[in-house]
């Protein structure tokens, strides 16, 4: 039988809190939504869910949930985790705080971290709802990756319960370490990909204002050919052409530091992070 049974979500009205309480308030948990800021408890009640007070229902909870923006997860976190009942679990959003040692630490409760995969770019979509849930968490299947250290294999597959509830719908939990997390988000996804797709609008707008080429031409070639480029590159659905890598080569001469894999080396995540959270430097 499982031992999670109450859930508190902390930041309730923001945009994750709003997000996974709405997936939330249809399980089976016994559900508590904690928000301070008045227009977010405003959105919270809008959808039809009551404002609970946290110090009331931290205590009751087998899982609280901080939902609340990572440079104040620390300071919140001094006044939660001290109210939790033992052995609850802490589970927040992002690894950055957890990596960084900001969150208030007791022994006898347990920490973890869950953050959405989001639906693949691959992902074989059938309806409407599939197609327009890029975040994931309505109707679009996505993985998620997860960090429970000192969770037993019993443990994380009761959390996993939850997780896959407040980011459904979901195919798999990954458990990885909170700084294997840190490499993948920021590192891979935000310091890499976020940035490549954020340069390819900048270079998608560049086309158009250096060469005249019509706006709609360009975003159909560069839409079409992002697409193939990954299929390519990912799937290896075919080559690409001798001519296309040696203008590949060309860019990547011109664009691409040839030392940028130093974004993989451990200083450089803490400075990425202490950075992310507005911090001199992370903890160690
Ligand atoms: N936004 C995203 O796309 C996204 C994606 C994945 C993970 N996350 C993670 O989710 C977490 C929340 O981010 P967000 O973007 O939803 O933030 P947000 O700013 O949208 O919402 C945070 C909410 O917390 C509330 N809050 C702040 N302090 C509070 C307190 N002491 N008690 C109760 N409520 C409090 C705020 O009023 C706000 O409504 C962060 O850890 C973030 O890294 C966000």
């Amino acid at each position: 039988m499982s031992q999670i049974k109450t859930v508190s979500v902390i930041g309730a009205g923001g945009k994750m809190g709003m997000r996974i309480s709405a997936n939330l308030q249809r399980s089976d948990y016994q559900m508590f939504y904690c928000e301070s800021a008045p227009q977010g408890q405003q959105r919270v009640a809008a959808e039809g869910r009551e404002i609970s007070d946290a110090n009331s229902v931290v205590p009751l909870s087998d899982v609280v949930i901080l939902a609340v923006p990572d440079i104040v997860l620390g300071k919140v976190s001094e006044s939660v985790v001290p109210q939790m009942k033992s052995g609850a679990i802490l589970l927040t959003l992002d690894p950055a705080a957890a990596y960084a040692n900001l969150i208030a630490q007791r022994a006898d409760i347990e920490y973890a971290v869950a953050h959405p995969c989001h639906p693949s770019v691959f992902l074989e979509r059938y309806t409407k709802e599939e197609h327009a849930d890029a975040f994931g968490g309505v109707a679009a299947l996505q993985h998620v990756a997860a960090a429970y250290e000192a969770g037993s294999a019993e443990q994380k597959a009761e959390l996993s319960n939850v997780i896959k509830v407040m980011y459904g719908p979901v195919e798999q939990v990954h458990w990885v370490t909170v700084t294997q997390l840190a490499y993948l988000e920021p590192t891979l996804v935000e310091t890499v990909a976020c940035m490549v797709g954020a340069f390819m609008k900048e270079a998608l707008d560049e086309t158009v204002k250096h060469s005249g080429v019509p706006e709609e031409a360009a975003k159909a070639m560069l839409y079409g050919h992002i697409q193939i480029a990954l299929a390519v590159a990912f799937r290896a659905t075919n080559p690409f052409s001798d001519a296309c890598m040696i203008a590949m080569e060309y860019g990547r001469e011109k664009i691409v530091k040839p030392d940028w894999k130093q974004i993989f080396d451990q200083k450089e995540l803490d400075i990425v992070i202490a950075r992310m959270l507005k911090i001199d430097a992370i903890r160690r």
